[in-house]
């Protein structure tokens, strides 16, 4: 069945209230339950799982230095709904089929509370994988301001556990952002961007079979595929919804929630975006762009200006990434081209918000003072069953630790991509900055291990230039990001955030360390 678009009215997720309120400290508890959901009025209602009964998730909204507790309740099924692939790690019979823990992206908080893969939980915390410690996390959030998430993370069904609904937004405010007077209010709106495949009784279609040539005779069925990608886009829970906006600005906290896909957004009416922040917060100034182009799991905070806008006219968000990103199909207009759709209306009020030429300062890292580089490859193989398998410099999640940073001591990683498509890496404890992307042969590269470059470094865009906790890296380009962990030392994950690329080994564990002990030093703590 055809969906028609811009049928339904974009819903805006409730704000969680918390259980309880202390000086200076929040508690909420969060219940993640089976339920049916309708994302869009031709469709019959379809099983999701979600926080709260919501998807997404209800937003939770913190203060900057308020800490945050949070008593994540996996109320699930024994049995998922969506196919389990039992030849990937980590989801062999022997492990309960659902499992879960939440992970809040982007987040500065210590191991326990990051939701390691393998801190994973199942209904009433019945069974605990193995690096499960506490029940409940804390956020300390004492970070910039900024638009997080939250999804589950379980190592092995990750790309399930999200595409099933596990995943809300999570937004750091302050009152020097308040200050600079930023469209507010019912005029700053939440935009998770995902997409879906429905079948034609309106459940989750998630594939379940993947063909390699001449398969061998144990092949897994289900499989996990490389990546997938719904034919029907979802924003705030809505297929192809609209919003009636007034002739003025507004805020949108954009977050790509999809498991593949990547889009490059345009305004039909040719509108530029104003950019004023990336992941980790505000960017210095604000930055006017044509196209926007957004991969899983980033955040984009964005003003549009409709004051210059007739009543009555119909905006469409549009998206032109192919997929997958950025060798694949083409987006078909009538579907994945399309997001959703921006109807003005008269203004109800002045507009009184501003959008200052100064956001907040930016302390840039300098290369010169990086104390250790590393290098990452990004290598395509293959699994012990001929299927395509991604991985971090040739390892495994399973594998040991190779990473291993020193707490506060600056790094350059060298990302090296000689694939085909853009992998979006993560790392998680920390915000960082991109230094560039040097273009390689990666023939060259491939054949004898040598960095040979083949033009100038180019500088990140304009609205790179801020705090990041995820960077695009590009196919033929050594991507240059500089990090610094902390405060905290112990174990924590990067990965690529396509999730069929982080299930099946796109995942590594870090080790974040304390400095080693120096022999002229007399006091030592180890
Ligand atoms: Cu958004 Cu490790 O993930
Ligand atoms: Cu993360
Ligand atoms: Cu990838």
């Amino acid at each position: 069945m055809r969906l028609r678009p811009f049928m339904d009215p974009l819903p805006i997720p409730k704000v969680l209230k918390p259980k309880e309120r202390g000086k200076n400290s929040t508690y909420y508890e969060v219940r993640m339950v089976e339920f049916f959901h309708q994302f869009h009025s031709q469709l019959s209602p379809t099983k999701v799982w979600g926080y709260e009964g919501q998807v997404p998730g209800p937003t939770i909204e913190v203060e900057q230095g308020e800490t945050t507790n949070v008593l994540w309740i996996n109320n699930l099924p024994d049995k998922h709904f969506l196919p389990i692939d039992r030849s990937l790690h980590s989801s062999g019979h022997n492990m309960p089929e659902v499992r879960t823990v939440v992970h809040l992206h982007g987040a500065e908080v210590e191991p326990e509370s990051d939701g390691y893969p393998d801190a994973w939980y199942t209904n009433n915390f019945q069974k605990c994988g193995p690096r499960f410690t506490r029940k409940v996390y804390t956020y300390p959030n004492t970070q910039r301001p900024t638009a997080l998430w939250y999804h589950d993370h379980a190592l092995g069904i990750t790309r399930l556990n999200v595409y099933a609904g596990l995943a809300g937004m999570y937004i750091i405010r302050s009152e020097e952002e308040r200050a600079l007077n930023l469209p507010s209010g019912i005029y700053e709106i939440p935009l998770v961007i995902q997409d879906k495949t429905f079948n034609e009784d309106g459940s989750l279609f998630y594939p379940s079979t993947f063909e390699v040539p001449n398969p061998p005779p144990d092949f897994p069925n289900p499989s996990i595929t490389p990546g997938f990608a719904g034919d029907t886009i979802i924003v705030n829970g809505k297929a192809w919804p609209y919003l009636e906006v007034e002739q003025r600005k507004y805020r949108f906290r954009i977050l790509n929630g999809s498991n593949e896909r990547f889009y490059k957004m345009r305004l039909s009416s040719g509108q530029q975006f104003i950019q004023i922040g990336s992941d980790g917060g505000l960017l210095e100034r604000p930055v006017r762009l044509d196209e926007i182009t957004i991969a899983p799991a980033e955040r984009m905070d964005v003003v549009i200006d409709f004051s210059n806008q007739e009543p009555g006219t119909s905006i469409t968000l549009t998206n032109s990434a192919r997929t997958p990103f950025d060798f694949g199909a083409e987006p078909d207009p009538s579907t994945d081209g399309r997001i959703m759709q921006f109807r003005v209306i008269p203004r109800t009020s002045e507009d009184t918000s501003t959008v200052p030429q100064f956001l907040s300062r930016i302390k840039r890292y300098h290369e010169c003072d990086v104390k250790r580089t590393r290098d990452i490859t990004i290598d395509v193989g293959q699994d012990e069953y001929a299927r395509p398998l991604f991985m971090l410099n040739n390892h495994e999640f399973m594998d040991g630790v190779a990473e291993d940073p020193v707490v506060g001591e600056l790094e350059c990683w060298r990302i090296i991509n000689t694939g085909l498509g853009v992998h979006p890496i993560h790392l998680h404890q920390i915000q960082f900055q991109i230094l560039d992307r040097i273009p390689i042969d990666t023939a060259a590269y491939t054949q004898t291990g040598q960095i040979r470059y083949t033009g100038e470094p180019e500088s990140p865009l304009p609205n790179e230039r801020g705090w990041k906790d995820l960077v695009q890296a590009p196919p033929g380009y050594i991507t240059r990001i500089l990090v610094k962990f902390g405060p905290y030392t112990g174990r924590y994950v990067y990965h690529c955030h396509i999730l069929e690329h982080e299930d099946h080994d796109m995942m590594r564990p870090l080790d974040v360390v304390k400095p080693k002990c120096k022999p002229e030093k007399k006091l030592c703590e180890e």
